[in-house]
C-alpha cells in the first residue's frame, strides 16, 4: 500500500513537514509513505490550464492518482487552508479524471505556538474533499498544538503522546483504505 504525503506549508522548518517525516517511521507493516512537494505548483489560472497542464501539476496529479491514499499535513492560516494547499487541490480537481474521486484521505495539522493544532483547517479540508468525492478518514483526528514543544530544532518528533496519536491514525487509515475499496 502506497500513501502520498502532501504538506500545506512550504517553509523549510515546517512542523507539518516534520510531522509527515515522523509518519514515514510510524507506518504500519506493508505501507509506505512518499512525501511530495507542492512548492512548484503555479497559481491556478484557467488560461494556463487551457494551454496545457503545467508539468508540476501533471506530476502531482499522477502521484495522487497512483496512491492508495493521501495523507495531508497542514497548518491553519487565518482559520482555514494555506493558499498553496488550496491551489494544489484546485489543480487536482479539474476534469478530466479529477484525482480525488474515491480517494481515501487522512488529515493531520500542526500549529505553533497556538494550542488548538489547526482544528479549523481540518474541517475546511474535509468540506472541500467531500465535495470532490474523496473519503476523508472520520477518526481518529490528530491536532498537534504547541508544535514548538513537540519537535526538536532538527524537526525530530520528541513527544511520545503525539507519536502514539499518529500511530493510531496511520493504523486507522490503513483499515480505512481497505474498507473504501470498491466491492468486487
Ligand atoms: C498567514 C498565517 C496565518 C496563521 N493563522 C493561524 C491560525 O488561524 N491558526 C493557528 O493555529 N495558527 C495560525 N498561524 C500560525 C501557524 O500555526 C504556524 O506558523 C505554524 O507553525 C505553521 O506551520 P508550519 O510550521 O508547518 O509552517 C498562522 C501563520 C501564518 C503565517
Amino acid at each position: 500500500m502506497n500513501i502520498l504525503g502532501i504538506c500545506g506549508s512550504l517553509r523549510k522548518a515546517s512542523y507539518n513537514m516534520a510531522a509527515l517525516r515522523a509518519c514515514t517511521e510510524l507506518m504500519p507493516q506493508g505501507v509506505t509513505l512518499h512525501i511530495t512537494s507542492i512548492a512548484d505548483i503555479p497559481m491556478y489560472n484557467q488560461d494556463v490550464m487551457d494551454a496545457g497542464m503545467p508539468d508540476p501539476v501533471k506530476r502531482l496529479r499522477g502521484e495522487i492518482a497512483a496512491a492508495d491514499g493521501v495523507l495531508m499535513a497542514s497548518p491553519e492560516y487565518n482559520f482555514s487552508l494555506p493558499a498553496p494547499l488550496k491551489n494544489a487541490i484546485d489543480w487536482a480537481s479539474r476534469a478530466p479524471n479529477q484525482v480525488f474521486q474515491d480517494k481515501p484521505v487522512a488529515i493531520i495539522s500542526a500549529a505553533a505556538p497556538g494550542p488548538l493544532g489547526g482544528a479549523r483547517v481540518q474541517y475546511d479540508l474535509r468540506r472541500i474533499l467531500t465535495q470532490l468525492w474523496a473519503y476523508p478518514l472520520p477518526r481518529p483526528e490528530v491536532f498537534i498544538g504547541m508544535a514548538n514543544t513537540k519537535f526538536d530544532a532538527q524537526g525530530k518528533l520528541t513527544d511520545d503522546t503525539t507519536r502514539k496519536f499518529l500511530t493510531d491514525l496511520l493504523n486507522g487509515f490503513r483499515d480505512w483504505i481497505v474498507r473504501m475499496q470498491p466491492k468486487k
